[in-house]
């Protein structure tokens, strides 16, 4: 089996257009992700997108943003504040894994200490799958090994007490005891409501459930890090920039859209030809090879994104219908279906600040410069070492909140 290499904008976007190309990037991972949305294909890919596609509604992202993301992002960061320091990435898992079981349905019913932390752990230990892929390590088994415990424990202390209790609701719902608008408004309830349809096994169920808390946190949490990085890095080189932070609602946005360009969660994306296709420039990939959509590189043509596309610069023009953030929030039948709630909406010249959607991102990132948030002078941010790709593991902060910049 051979790879074939796309790195062009244009090549990347008709590589991840191509019907008879199908998800490969996850195969490492195939003991938790092997029947997620992000690996499914054809029929049963769109069967199973439509009815989660229900719940990634504007009306359900604006709640999120305006009622419940200020306050989880206060009840976490509160800790943090009263210490005067903390580190970026624990944060980020803090506010991501609280707001995303929510969107996922996993019930949280202590409410405890204990329990956030144990989803926490459980968090970290599936994390470990979508990277098995980009593992430098020659054992990987020991890995795996971990993931499957934490499956089991998520199961059983998680996620089918989270599914029968939303399934007992639609009895009360079918026996007419209770108003189906009532229902919770999460992606666990739909896939229930679409169980005749979608006919899931409970191994689907469970994989599906974990896959959100990934989809949903672990992206946005290392979005987050390198977010911020970028910007702390730009306001040394441009204090002038502060008052642009103060006086221009959408800027956040746009640091966050050129973080995002040069740091795509995943830098390729991988899929597997399904029968013999031709790649845009022509070349013909045989059945079974694998096609390497390098979106990294994509991100950074020069002819589309302008000078110097190795650097960051949030005032970059980027014309000609290309999004700013470029090919990282995927492209074709996998686009990112949390987008919108991740980073929100590009703004419009008729954008205006109050009813605009700014997605979870940048919405941290601005709390986080309120709060005062620095680089911790005695501490020193880390890389994650033992994965190719580049993601912060530790990136300590301290908060002055008499210093902040807005
Ligand atoms: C900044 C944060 C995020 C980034 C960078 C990101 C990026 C991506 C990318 C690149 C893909 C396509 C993968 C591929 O083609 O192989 C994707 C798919 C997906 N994302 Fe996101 N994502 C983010 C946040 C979220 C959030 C918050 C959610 C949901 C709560 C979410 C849900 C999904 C789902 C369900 C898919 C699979 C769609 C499908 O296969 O049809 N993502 N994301």
């Amino acid at each position: 089996m051979e790879e074939h290499l796309v790195d062009t904008y244009e090549g990347c976007v008709h590589a991840l257009k191509q019907k008879d190309l199908r998800q490969s990037l996850y195969d490492a991972a195939a003991l938790m992700m092997s029947d997620v949305l992000v690996n499914l294909h054809g029929a049963e890919h769109r069967a199973r997108r439509l009815v989660e596609g229900k719940i990634f509604r504007k009306d359900v992202f604006l709640h999120y943003e305006k009622t419940f993301l200020p306050r989880t992002l206060d009840e976490t960061i509160s800790p943090f504040l009263e210490a005067g320091r903390g580190d970026l990435v624990d944060i980020g898992y803090r506010v991501m894994m609280n707001l995303t079981v929510d969107f996922a349905g996993i019930d949280r019913p202590e409410r405890s200490h204990e329990e956030t932390s144990e989803l926490l752990r459980l968090l970290k230990e599936f994390s470990l799958a979508p990277a098995l892929g980009q593992s430098i390590e020659a054992d990987i088994e020991p890995k795996k090994a971990r993931i499957r415990k934490a499956m089991a424990e998520f199961d059983e202390r998680f996620f089918t007490p989270s599914r029968r209790r939303r399934e007992a609701l639609l009895t009360e719902v079918e026996a007419g005891r209770m108003a189906k608008e009532d229902l919770p408004d999460d992606v666990l309830m739909a896939l229930i409501l679409g169980q005749e349809k979608l006919q899931m096994t409970d191994e689907q169920f469970l994989q599906e459930g974990i896959f959100y808390m990934l989809a949903g946190a672990h992206t946005t949490i290392h979005s987050l890090a390198h977010a911020m990085h970028e910007l702390f890095e730009w306001l040394d080189e441009h204090p002038e920039d502060v008052s642009r932070l103060r006086e221009d609602p959408f800027f956040i946005q746009r640091c966050v859209f050129e973080s995002l360009r040069l740091h795509p969660s995943s830098p390729v994306a991988k899929r597997r030809a399904l029968c013999p296709v031709a790649l845009a420039e022509g070349e013909e990939v045989p059945e079974g090879d694998e096609v390497v959509v390098n979106m990294r590189e994509a991100n950074r043509n020069p002819e589309l994104f302008g000078e110097d596309p190795d650097r960051y610069n949030p005032h970059r023009e980027i014309g000609g219908g290309k999004t700013s953030y470029g090919l990282s929030m995927g492209y074709g039948m996998h686009a990112c279906l949390g987008r919108n709630l991740a980073i929100g909406v590009e703004p419009r010249s008729n954008s205006t600040p109050e009813d605009h959607q700014y997605g979870t991102v940048p919405l941290i990132v601005e709390s986080l410069l309120r709060f005062g948030v620095q680089r911790d002078p005695d501490g020193e941010p880390k890389k994650d070492e033992t994965i190719t790709r580049i993601t912060w593991s530790e990136y300590p902060v301290v908060f002055k909140p008499e210093e902040a910049l807005i």
